[in-house]
């Protein structure tokens, strides 16, 4: 059999989207492997959010050119190919760069990665075609057994692309524009998990709550009627969905939130800065005053939701007063967990044109006090845990012998001691301690939880 390593930067929409291109090779003969050494295909999935992540895909090109050598040395040949979003961003550049590379296939490309191949063969490729083709109609539904292997948490997309333009960033442009799966494509992909044993899904989008599909009576659903329906899907006990734009956040989606209990009291919600001259030069189209009544809507309808965003910092123009803002919102809102980044111009964006970048020491420090506040509100969070019980779904072995791992419905890791529960039971933990990045608890009967 042929090997093929696939290796995913970025977002979960990348190992998601890693996850598909292991299927389509999957039906083509190929099996996956963890190691490039052995891999007779190698793939890299790349992000092109920051200058940093896109920097290191030409760092391990670089290395998987010495790779392919060595190989064929010993006469064997590998294929080198380069998808995800810096594919798409800089296209047949790549193979200037770095000319080992037989195949650049950006992300609405993955069902023609076959025809792709046997064309790489020949000579170098490049297929950065933006839809409308169907992608995701046809690509092959994974088989049980690769599904397993994944665990029993899964990630589906369910919405790609993005309309919203915020200024510094790239997702408009390499994922192109906003697109929702229809439903009964959604409903019969998660079917299919279900039935090979996943409990616990993660709808993805990189607009996720913008999702606006067609639904099974022929309309167009939004979010939350789609989780409806998810939620009726036997087996299906956990629903998340990430991410989230603060705009999309309406109010049959903050219901959703109250009335189902498959959906999980987690909401990742980036906000990004806390000023409001800040917000609007970002062209996020909301205010810091506007994102806390959505955060009170939100905690009105399920009040032990643990919330989550990312944020930049240094954003052209961000002046002392402006970062104090972003602090101000963070004491406000209180976050469980919280992404944060130094702004990054990045090629054709509107924010990378203007001259008031901030300077890189400046953006150090107030990385740094941002950090420490979210740290700060992410361990009082975790801790004031301790001593209630909660449904943990045991996820995998853990770290060590006799303990399993799982997590709660708020997204925290749990480590319980147990010598009778199986990976894939959901049993109710008492949390009897927080570590710096797991809690510890120990199995109670569920008679006893409540
Ligand atoms: N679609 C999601 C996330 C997009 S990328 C959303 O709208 O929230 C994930 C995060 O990367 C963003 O939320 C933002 O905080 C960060 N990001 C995007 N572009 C960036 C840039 N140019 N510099 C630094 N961080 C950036
Ligand atoms: Fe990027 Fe903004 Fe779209 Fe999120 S909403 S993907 S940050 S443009
Ligand atoms: Fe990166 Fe593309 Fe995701 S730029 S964050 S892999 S959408």
């Amino acid at each position: 059999m042929k090997k093929v390593h696939i290796k995913s930067y970025g977002c979960q929409m990348n190992v998601y989207d890693g996850q598909r291109m292991a299927d389509v090779l999957g039906a083509e003969g190929f099996e996956e492997t963890a190691t490039p050494d052995d891999a007779d295909l190698i793939l890299l999935n790349t992000c092109h959010i920051r200058e940093r992540a896109a920097h290191k895909v030409y760092t391990e090109l670089g290395k998987l050119r010495e790779l392919k050598q060595a190989r064929k040395a010993d006469g064997r040949e590998t294929t080198l190919v380069v998808a995800g979003c810096v594919a798409q961003a800089e296209g047949a550049e790549i193979q200037r760069r770095q000319p080992a590379v037989d195949l650049v296939v950006g992300p609405q490309a993955y069902h023609r990665l076959p025809a792709l191949l046997a064309e790489a063969r020949a000579s170098r490729v490049v297929d950065t075609d933006l839809p409308p083709d169907d992608k995701f109609g046809h690509l092959p539904a994974p088989k049980p057994a690769a599904i397993l292997a994944r665990g029993i948490s899964a990630f589906v997309t369910v919405q790609e692309g993005c309309d919203k333009f915020c200024a510094f960033c790239v997702v408009p442009y390499t994922r192109g524009a906003e697109f929702s799966r229809p439903v009964a494509q959604v409903v019969a992909e998660v079917e299919r998990l279900a039935e090979a044993g996943v409990q616990d899904v993660t709808l993805l989008g990189q607009n996720v709550n913008a999702y606006h599909g067609e639904g099974q009576d022929g309309r167009i659903w939004g979010l939350a009627r789609l989780m409806h329906r998810l939620a009726e899907v036997p087996g299906i006990a956990r629903i998340r969905y990430t991410t989230s734009h603060p705009r999309d956040m309406d109010d049959d989606l903050i219901a959703a939130h109250r009335d189902l209990p498959q959906v999980m009291p987690f909401l990742h919600l980036p906000v990004q800065a806390g000023s409001d001259r800040i917000l609007a030069a970002m062209n996020r189209k909301h205010t810091g005053d506007e994102y806390r009544r959505l955060i009170d809507k939100v905690r009105a309808a399920r009040p032990d939701i643990a919330l989550s965003s990312d944020f930049i910092v240094g954003f052209p123009g961000e002046s002392d007063h402006d970062f104090e803002e972003t602090l101000r919102l963070v004491e406000d809102v209180r976050f469980a967990s919280a992404y944060t980044f130094k702004y990054s111009p990045r090629p054709g964006t509107p924010a990378a044109e203007l001259e008031t970048q901030v300077e890189p020491a400046v953006m150090d420090e107030r990385l740094q006090r941002l950090q420490a506040l979210v740290e700060r509100h992410r361990q009082e969070f975790n801790h004031a845990m301790v001593g209630r019980t909660v449904e943990v779904l045991l996820e995998r072995a853990g770290r060590h012998p006799g303990q399993l791992a799982g997590k709660t419905p708020y997204l925290q890791a749990v480590q319980i001691e147990t010598a009778t529960h199986r990976i894939g039971e959901r049993v109710m933990v008492t949390i009897e301690r927080a570590g710096s990045n797991s809690l510890f608890g120990r199995a109670v009967p569920r008679e006893l939880a409540a």
